[in-house]
């Protein structure tokens, strides 16, 4: 069978970047990993999220992917440097393609982000953006609620409608253009999102870059799947399976084959 692209998140949030990559990749066999169990990673300290992402790393490698893409903004901004320097194989995170879609995006040059706190605390983004454009202005929030209510199914209601607009309150007043989905869960949410924010501001999900990037790296490694085989895609999550397949099903539009995992690690904190 041919080597998949391990393809992980705190929980369903990278099926946003899992979907694009179905898209764009239509031969390649995927494995997911949702770390449903232990979402949301946005309140952990950076050590715990480095240490979780090494861990489901480590479960993946049994696999023998390809490729490591971490389709969580929160771990990719904790842990992406530590991942790859411990891993054989290329690992992509989800940052530097979403503020290159920014920058893509933007006439006026001033961009924000909404992002979990881990996220927004670490400056990865205001980072990324800079380096690319000096001159840019980077307004930032964190919006903790956002990943709970999709973790819950919640992408449409009334709660979602108020949480939305009382967490982008702040930032709906400048004169952004373009706004991140810096949290891979977000895009669940665009259409409330996008409501809110109003028709002038663009939201960026870094889904579309990521799985771009992830084409580039394996068509130059010439490690592109080739075969006419029907790809295979499996999920494994740590948490509740219902829920995580309800989703992913909403959400990807087939039936999924899902692994629910006991951790058997001792030291694996909830
Ligand atoms: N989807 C993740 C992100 O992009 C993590 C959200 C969370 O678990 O707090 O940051």
């Amino acid at each position: 069978m041919q080597q998949a692209i391990a393809i992980l998140d705190s929980g369903v949030g990278g099926l946003t970047v899992v979907r694009e990559v179905m898209r764009q990749l239509p031969r390649e066999n995927i494995l997911y990993f949702g770390d449903t169990a232990r979402t949301p990673y946005g309140p952990r300290p950076a050590e715990e999220v480095v240490r979780f992402t090494r861990e489901i790393v480590d479960y993946l490698l049994q696999y023998h992917p390809k490729m490591i893409v971490i389709a969580c903004n929160t771990a990719t901004a904790a842990a992406l440097e530590d991942i790859r320097s411990r891993v054989a194989v290329p690992v992509i995170g989800v940052i530097n393609p979403g503020a290159r879609a920014a920058i893509g995006r933007s006439k006026t040059g001033v961009i924000g982000v909404i992002g979990t706190e881990g996220t927004i605390k670490s400056k990865a983004y205001e980072t990324a953006l800079k380096r690319l454009s000096p001159r840019l202005q980077v307004i930032s929030r964190a919006c903790p609620e956002f990943v709970t209510l999709v973790e819950n199914g919640k992408f449409r209601s009334e709660e979602t409608h108020r949480v939305v607009s009382s967490s982008l309150e702040p930032i709906r007043l400048e004169t952004l253009d373009c706004l991140i989905l810096g949290c891979t869960h977000y895009p669940f949410l665009a259409e409330t999102i996008a409501e809110v924010m109003g028709p002038d501001v663009a939201l960026i999900s870094s889904a579309d870059e990521t799985a771009r990037e992830i084409s580039t790296v394996l068509q130059e490694s010439n490690q592109l799947a080739r075969s006419d085989e029907q790809p295979v895609h499996q999920f494994f999550c740590s948490g509740d399976p219902h829920m995580f397949q309800k989703i992913a099903q909403a959400w990807l539009g087939e039936q999924i084959r899902l692994t629910p995992v006991v951790w058997r690690v001792p030291h694996i904190g909830v």
